[in-house]
This record gives C-alpha cells, sequence and structure tokens, in this order.
C-alpha cells in the first residue's frame, strides 16, 4: 500500500478498536492531509462520543498506544481531540518507493468490482450535435476511464435520439431528394427545416410523412431501411467527431431509443399489471410521489400519449431494465445535462416502483451545467448560430499547433502538428472537466490555452519539461525508480506528500464523479514540482549525491501526471 493515509488508517483502526473497545471493522479513523502537519486524524471525536468519554482523552489513548511510532516523527493531540502526524522520512521514501514500483502508481483496486453502465453523450440523429453533447462525451470519456481504472467492468453506451414522430417527415424529404442525398450533418439544421417547412405548407407531404411513421413502426423494410441511411449518415459524423476529441466511444457503443423500441409496449403493460398506471388528460402516466409541478399538483411522468406513441420516458424505462436484466448492471450512470435532472430522478423513482431497480442495482444521474460565452450567455458563434463542434475542435487545434510551433521552431512540422492536437484537444477537455461540473462555465480559447495556471498546457508542459530533464541527462527513467528517496529538504517533502495522494484523490474522483477534483490535484502537484525544481538542482553540477533520488521524484511526477492526464482522456506529449 503506497497511500500513506491508506497505512496510517489500518494502524489506527486497530488502535481506536483497542482504546474503545469498538470492533476495528467498524471505525473511520477519519485520516485527511493537513495544512498543519502531514495529516489530521478526527476519528476520536466521534468514536468517544459513542462510547461516552471525552474526545481528547480517547486521542491521548490512542497517541499512547505507541502505534503511530513507528511511522510518525511527531504526534500532537490539539483542539477538541485531532491528532496531528508528521510522518518520518523514511516512512514516506518507502511509501514512494512502493509507488514507484507500482504501475498503477499505488491506486488501489476499488473493493468491489462492480458492473457499471455508462450513457453519455447522446447526440440526435439529423439534428446538430451541439456543445452540451461535447459535455457529456467528455465528461463521460473520463468517468469511463476512472471506473475502469478502479477496477469496474464498464459498458459504454451512446443512447442517441434516433426514433420518433420526426423521422416520418424525415424519411420522405431524403426520399423527395433522390436515392443519392445525406445530410450535410456538420450542418443538419437546413435539412431538418426543408422537411419541417413541407409538413406545415404542403398537405400531400404532411399525409405522406403521417403514413411513413406508421410504415416505420411497423417495420416496413424498405421504410427502415431509408430509416438506416439516415442513422448511418449521422452515426458517421459523430463518429468524425469521436475520433477528432479521441475519446473512447465507437459505433459498436450505440444503442439509440430505437434498440429499445419493441420494448415499449412491455413496459406499459408491466407497469398497468402492478397498479402503476393512472390516466391524466388521455394518457398513460405514472404519478410519482414527491414530484408536483408548478401549481402543486401531482406531477406524472408520461408513459403513452393519447393517440398510442410512446415517449422518451418509456425508452428509458425499458433502457433500465435492460442494463439490468439482460447486462446485470448494478451501477447506472447517467451523464446527461441537468436541466434532464427531473425526468431522469422520475425515471428512476418508477423503475423502482416497479422493482426493475433494486438493491444493489442503483442509477446515478452525473448532471452538468452549460456551456457559456464570453458574455455569460448560451455559447453561440459572433452571428449568434449554434457553434459547430467540428469547426470548434479544428479552431483549437489550430490555435494550439501555432503556440507549438512558436515554442519549437526547431521541432519537425508532423511532430508540431501531433503535439498541436494534443495540446488543443487537451486544453478543450480540460477546460470542460476542470470546473465543477455542476457549475455552468464560460468558453474562453485565451484562458484555456494559457500556458500557466490551471490548464491542460501547463500540465503538458510540466509533463515534458521532466521527460527533457532526462533526455537532457541521458539517464533511462525505469532503472531510478528502485531509488531510495532522500527528502531533506522541505519542498523535497511537499513533492513526495502530494505524489502519495493520487491514489485517495482518484478515489475520491470516481466515488464522486467529480473529473475537476483529480484536474485540482494534479495542478497542485505540478505546482509543488516546480517549488521542488526551483529549490532543488536536478543536474547541477555538485550535486551528484542527490541526483539519484532526485531524478526518482522527477519521474514519478511525470508518471503520475501523465496517469492522471490519460484518466481525464488527455495525452500528454514528450517535448512541447
Ligand atoms: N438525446 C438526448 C438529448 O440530446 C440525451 C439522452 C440522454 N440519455 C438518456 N438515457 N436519456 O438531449
Amino acid at each position: 500500500m503506497a497511500d500513506p493515509l491508506h497505512t496510517i488508517s489500518a494502524t489506527l483502526r486497530n488502535a481506536f478498536a483497542t482504546v474503545t473497545g469498538l470492533p476495528a471493522e467498524g471505525i473511520d479513523p477519519v485520516v485527511r492531509p493537513s495544512d498543519r502537519a502531514d495529516a489530521q486524524v478526527n476519528g476520536a471525536l466521534a468514536l468517544a462520543k459513542q462510547v461516552g468519554r471525552n474526545p481528547r482523552e480517547v486521542a491521548d489513548a490512542v497517541v499512547a498506544t505507541g502505534a503511530l511510532a513507528a511511522v510518525c516523527s511527531a504526534v500532537e493531540v490539539a483542539g477538541p481531540g485531532f491528532i496531528n502526524l508528521t510522518f518520518t522520512e523514511a516512512f514516506l521514501a518507502e511509501q514512494l518507493t512502493a509507488t514507484a514500483g507500482d504501475a498503477r502508481l499505488g491506486v488501489r483496486p476499488a473493493a468491489v468490482a462492480e458492473r457499471v453502465i455508462v450513457d453519455y453523450s447522446a447526440p440526435n440523429v439529423a439534428k446538430e450535435m451541439h456543445v452540451g453533447h461535447l459535455r457529456s462525451t467528455v465528461i463521460g470519456d473520463s468517468i469511463v476511464r476512472l471506473l475502469q481504472f478502479v477496477g469496474h467492468e464498464v459498458v459504454r453506451e451512446n443512447h442517441i435520439g434516433d426514433w420518433g414522430t420526426p423521422f416520418g417527415m424525415l424519411i420522405e424529404h431524403l426520399l423527395d431528394l433522390g436515392d443519392s442525398a445525406a445530410i450535410d450533418m456538420s450542418d443538419p439544421n437546413p435539412f431538418y427545416q426543408a422537411a419541417r417547412a413541407k409538413f406545415d405548407t404542403d398537405d400531400d407531404f404532411k399525409s405522406r410523412a403521417r403514413d411513413r411513421v406508421v410504415a416505420l413502426q411497423s417495420g416496413d423494410p424498405a421504410t427502415l431501411a431509408i430509416w438506416q441511411r439516415l442513422v448511418d449518415n449521422s452515426a458517421e459524423y459523430f463518429d468524425i467527431v469521436y475520433r477528432q476529441l479521441g475519446v473512447l466511444l465507437t459505433h459498436a457503443d450505440l444503442m439509440g431509443e430505437s434498440a429499445y423500441h419493441d420494448k415499449l409496449a412491455g413496459v406499459v403493460e408491466q407497469l398497468a399489471a402492478k397498479g402503476l398506471l393512472e390516466q391524466s388528460e388521455g394518457a398513460d402516466v405514472v404519478f410519482v410521489p414527491g414530484y408536483t409541478n408548478r401549481d402543486g399538483d401531482p406531477l406524472p411522468l408520461i408513459v403513452q400519449k393519447g393517440h398510442g406513441g410512446f415517449n422518451y420516458a418509456t425508452s428509458d424505462l425499458a433502457c433500465v431494465i435492460d442494463r439490468v436484466d439482460r447486462l446485470g448492471a448494478t451501477m447506472l450512470v447517467y451523464v446527461v445535462g441537468s436541466p434532464q435532472a427531473q425526468h431522469l430522478a422520475m425515471v428512476f423513482k418508477v423503475a423502482e416502483m416497479a422493482g426493475w431497480l433494486a438493491p444493489p442495482a442503483h442509477a446515478v444521474h452525473v448532471g452538468f451545467g452549460s456551456v457559456l460565452g464570453a458574455d455569460r450567455k448560451m455559447y453561440k458563434t459572433r452571428s449568434g448560430e449554434n457553434v459547430k463542434l467540428q469547426a470548434l475542435l479544428d479552431e483549437g487545434v489550430q490555435r494550439a499547433a501555432a503556440a507549438v510551433a512558436e515554442k519549437n521552431p526547431e521541432m519537425p512540422a508532423d511532430e508540431q502538428a501531433a503535439v498541436g492536437r494534443m495540446v488543443g484537444i487537451g486544453a478543450i477537455k480540460y477546460a470542460d472537466l476542470s470546473t465543477d461540473r455542476i457549475k455552468d462555465y464560460a468558453f474562453d480559447w485565451d484562458r484555456m490555452l494559457a500556458f500557466e495556471g490551471n490548464t491542460a498546457p501547463y500540465l503538458q508542459y510540466a509533463h515534458a519539461r521532466i521527460c527533457s530533464i532526462f533526455r537532457r541527462a541521458g539517464v533511462e527513467r525505469a532503472p531510478v525508480r528502485a531509488t531510495a528517496v532522500s527528502l531533506a529538504e522541505p519542498q523535497e517533502r511537499a513533492l513526495a506528500l502530494a505524489l502519495l495522494q493520487f491514489d485517495a484523490v482518484v478515489h475520491d474522483t470516481v466515488e464522486k464523479f467529480a473529473p475537476h477534483r483529480l484536474c485540482t490535484y494534479l495542478f497542485d502537484l505540478a505546482q509543488a514540482f516546480t517549488g521542488f525544481y526551483e529549490a532543488c538542482p536536478v543536474l547541477k553540477d555538485g550535486y551528484e549525491a542527490t541526483r539519484e533520488s532526485r531524478l526518482a521524484l522527477c519521474d514519478l511526477t511525470a508518471r503520475t501526471l501523465q496517469q492522471g492526464l490519460a484518466l481525464l482522456g488527455i495525452d500528454a506529449p514528450e517535448r512541447m
């Protein structure tokens, strides 16, 4: 175990058990990093209360067991019963060597490996993929990588909007345009609008479109073939964006609304059989306790419209059943914008009421805020249109490539282009991931591409700088990992403590589905490295005695930055 806080937790659990007589398994010693010392133990407060004793006295007794003496150079009881710990250099050095020798950099697997479905990205066929879908894609991608890294089995599902009544008019319009027609998916609005306009003004078209919906729903092969063309056309475009973004999603992850189409009638039947279905304003609905509309009236989840059509909610219910029953998922993660919070909460609730979502299976809505422009309004182009994703990504890459070329004029052009891609895409992703996802964030090229501050380029640059130290020294990286590290300087010690927090931070990030926590950590780590590098010469003449040890700290820092960025879906170039 490389995380000192984790190692210490086990020791403390036993010490608290001895002192309080409580069973060790149920004890959480609550160990946290601290500004006053290396770590602070807060467990005495709650545990003393449980056994009706004074917390300071319990803390004193824990210290008196001597359990911490082997790993701490100072132990101090403070305030109402906190225990402040300062670790010995030997203990930290030993944990560092163990971390450096571990391909996972000390990150423990999750206690229980679950099968997790992550529902993310989910753009709509024949409609523009907007910045909201970009957020879902980027956040979802990071969450998938994090869950996998801690040992969960992840199934990615891209629940695209590929079914419903508008497909009648879209198919008819495509047919009118001829056999080889396709939607320009980088700008699908004109296609959609033209279909809509015909539907609204041309009665013949309107009735053809209506017949077409019926044909689609009844599985008419010719109609399905044209529908498939529309879906393929869109999926091809989604793929271009996914490849450009460098996310894990592929064609195989498509699991759109259409995939549940033949299960919808069964959903409604089961709800009726369970006595949950009610009639409201001509529709079949389920009233969900605790939900009311603006007037305070009970709010229903509509599962079947009056004329027989099913709803978005119905396919989400079918989804829950499929994910739990067929895929055996115990955790269902929905990376969907916050405006859909109520919809999802009601779907989860109905699934629970119907017994489809029962412990250990549970669902989590990982919501997120909007992308705003510099004016703090919804992000739009200057002319007020929706931002085209491909163009947006291209612009990020171009801007980054220009900055890379300026900083590295001697770098070969193809490498400049490759690094530009990593920096540009990394900057866009990091800007999205580094603020608490619940908040809105402002899209700002200059800020996200800056080489200073909490940005991807800053972290990528810190990583590349360490790689260049090894290149200059002509030293292989792997062999330094066995070095026993010395931590005599305060900056070395601070860097060591930061490196050893990686395990705790990764788990905290996964548990809260909060990539910004990992970002904050990586930024702090990069700053701790800068502090170290300024104060502690690595390759300078006269510092031969500490060279190996400092190179070992450099190597572990670079690997932690690289692994941390990888968990965010961001590449770390070796030079930039
Ligand atoms: N297609 C939807 C949209 O663009 C998002 C779907 C989210 N996933 C879900 N299972 N409802 O808003």
